[in-house]
């Protein structure tokens, strides 16, 4: 449970808003539930919601709204391809086929090695920079704009490399 084990966490995130606004805690509260469990499981999700005195599905609507929150379990490196439909028209499709053949997955699926799930998100505001992905782990977010299938796996072997 999140509320024991980072309870001065958890108390100091719900300082920083009014006692009757604790629903603004939500985004940071879901980011520590992500950062303990990978991803914000259905139990953390719960207590998140409870929390900050919302309905559990307020909360869900907030992890499917962002690609920064996964709301399944996936691999050590999330390399998320913009497919929304400007980058599609500059050919984000078949980067993100392409791409994902040379890892032998569909779209949306994890690298046997656990390393690597590559999924279709929408708009990560570089639209006149397609085909773009953004690489989510543990340390952060980097984007990754103007691609090609051989510059990504060249990023992504990077990332292996650093693991
Ligand atoms: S539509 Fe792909 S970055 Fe905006």
């Amino acid at each position: 449970m999140l509320a024991e084990k980072y309870r001065e966490q958890i108390a100091a995130t719900l300082a920083k808003y009014p006692a009757d606004q604790k629903r603004s805690a939500v985004m940071p509260l879901l980011y520590m539930a992500q950062s303990e469990y990978g991803y914000v499981t259905k139990e953390a999700l719960a207590e998140v919601a409870e929390i900050v005195g919302v309905e559990p599905t307020q909360v869900a609507s907030i992890v499917g709204f962002y690609s920064l929150y996964y709301d399944h379990a996936g691999g050590q490196h999330r390399v998320q391809v913009c497919t929304d439909l400007p980058c599609a028209l500059r050919g984000a499709d078949k980067f993100a086929d392409d791409l994902c053949a040379k890892f032998g997955i569909k779209l949306g699926e994890t690298t046997k090695d656990g390393m690597f799930t590559i999924e279709g998100v929408m708009c990560v505001a570089a639209c006149d920079k397609a085909p773009v992905f953004q690489a989510q782990n543990k340390e952060g977010i980097v984007y990754h704009e103007n691609q090609t299938v051989e510059s990504a796996v060249k990023v992504m072997e990077e990332l292996k490399g650093k693991k």
